[in-house]
């Protein structure tokens, strides 16, 4: 039985899934039974990385939506809009939607749901967070049974691509972001990747499905790599440390009604060599999930590019497909269990904490007078605000310095953010403090 496929899009990730639908041979017998019957485009002149009949394009999307031989809208075209409208046209007329489209769902992800919940069709998301890694269906049903205590990854491969050349090569940043946009793995607007901006849409994502609510988005604290200094790679390290873009989703605390409390955020962080998510480099991904009684749990591979996303969206295609055939040819009319984004009436209700009240271990470097007692003054600032620290020392300014500054890195222990804010507000004080250089995480 031939299923129909309509692609909104036919850019990275949209030719990816063309080129698996076009080779069958060897892959799942499913593949086998989708064909390609129309592809949304914005410009039909564009030369294409894939062969398709020419007559299979259009600059239409509703009317691909709309077209009888689609049975699944595939919306692989990003964007906020028109996006959102044809996902939420693919449902009202019944149609089963894949998407890899994080912007959209991280924002749009609960009027997506009730939608498809009313209808009854499926909404698949794999290929929204990790690329080829599956972490959306594993964290819906495998380790669903967890209690889940964090989720933290590296989950922008354009940042951790750029991270990574800049370190290993000590490669120029817009060099290297040049390269992350020509082999694909950039937003079209490359912002929200250096930015931190798809990095929050992906952990609200896969926060939401760890804590059974919707987290908001727009409540997350981000900071990207677009003003991270190669001083402070440098530095960190020489102290043991590589620098990754960490998102980091934590469960802090439960209201009295039963609201989650969470403590979300995206930044640049140090993360000790040992660590696991210290050694994933390039283009990869990696999540690590920490939950009760499972225990640690790390998902890898390639976070971005035309094929592993291709991967993830065929994956999806695949599994309504399935269904599909095992219901007769119909799509099931009922709200799908396999799927508990469509269940999002039973959500829970999830709030991000007042940053204030988190615990952080943290990095700062300071440029102060080069001067007796700097260090003590400094070291006295923290202890009064009751901030641990792990470790300070003085670093050589670059290029030698002529004497009249100094720079000094300090790492504290996991410290309460407000007592943290109160002593750099103590320092930045200090007349031998010239100024705080950089203040970023530590894991
Ligand atoms: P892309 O290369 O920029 O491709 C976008 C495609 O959509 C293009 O073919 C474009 O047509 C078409 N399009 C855009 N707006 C349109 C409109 N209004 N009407 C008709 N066609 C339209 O983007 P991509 O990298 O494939 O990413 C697509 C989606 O997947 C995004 O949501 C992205 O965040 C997500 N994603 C990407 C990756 C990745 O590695 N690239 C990984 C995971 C998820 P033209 O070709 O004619 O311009
Ligand atoms: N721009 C995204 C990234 C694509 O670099 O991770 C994959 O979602």
């Amino acid at each position: 039985m031939t299923i129909g496929i309509g692609l909104l899009g036919l850019g990275t990730v949209g030719a990816g899934v063309a080129r698996i639908l076009a080779t069958p041979q060897g892959r799942h017998p499913l593949v086998g039974e989708l064909a390609l019957r129309r592809v949304a485009v914005r410009d039909l002149q564009r030369q294409r990385p894939i062969d398709l009949d020419p007559s299979l394009l259009s600059t239409d999307p509703e009317a691909v939506v709309d077209d009888p031989a689609v049975d699944i809208v595939v919306e692989v075209m990003g964007g906020l809009e028109p996006a959102r409208s044809l996902i939420l046209r693919a449902i009202a007329v019944g149609k089963p939607v894949v998407t890899a489209n994080k912007a959209v769902i991280a924002r749009f992800g609960e009027e997506i749901a009730a939608a498809a919940a009313q209808r009854g069709v499926y909404v698949l998301i794999e290929a929204a967070v990790g690329g080829g890694i599956p972490i959306i269906e594993p964290l819906k049903q495998s380790l669903g049974g967890n209690r889940i205590q964090r989720v933290s990854g590296i989950i922008n491969g354009t940042t951790n691509y750029i991270l990574s050349r800049m370190a290993d090569e000590g490669a120029a940043y817009g060099a290297v972001l040049a390269d992350a946009q020509r082999l694909g793995y950039a937003e079209a607007d490359p912002a929200a990747d250096v930015q931190g901006g798809d990095a929050a849409d992906k952990i609200a994502i896969l926060a939401s499905l760890a804590y059974g609510g919707v987290v908001p988005r727009a409540a997350i604290p981000t900071s990207g790599i677009d003003r991270l200094d190669a001083r402070d790679v440098a530095y960190a390290d020489q102290l043991g440390y590589g620098v990754k873009l960490l998102a980091v989703a934590e469960q802090v605390g439960v209201a009295s009604d039963g609201t989650a409390e969470l403590d979300v955020s995206v930044s640049p962080t140090l993360v000790p060599r040992d660590h696991p998510l210290a050694g994933v480099h390039g283009v990869n991904n990696a999540i690590l999930v920490e939950g009760d009684p499972v225990g640690r749990v790390m998902f890898y591979g390639p976070g971005a590019g035309s094929g592993p996303t291709a991967s993830a969206v065929v994956a999806d295609i695949l599994n309504i497909a399935g269904i599909r055939q095992v219901s007769g040819g119909r799509f099931p009319g009922q709200p799908a269990p396999l799927d508990p984004l469509l269940a999002a009436g039973s959500w829970r209700t999830c709030r991000l904490v007042d940053p204030a009240v988190t615990q952080h271990r943290n990095y700062v470097r300071l440029r102060t007078s080069d001067e007796a007692g700097v260090i003590g003054r400094i070291g006295t600032c923290f202890g009064e605000a009751g901030v641990s620290l792990q470790s300070i020392v003085q670093f050589q300014p670059q290029g030698g310095g002529d004497g009249s500054h100094a720079e000094i890195v300090v790492i504290t222990h996991r410290v309460l953010e407000s007592a943290f804010r109160a002593a750099m507000a103590a320092i930045e004080a200090l007349p031998a403090v010239q100024a705080v250089a950089a203040c970023l995480r530590t894991l």
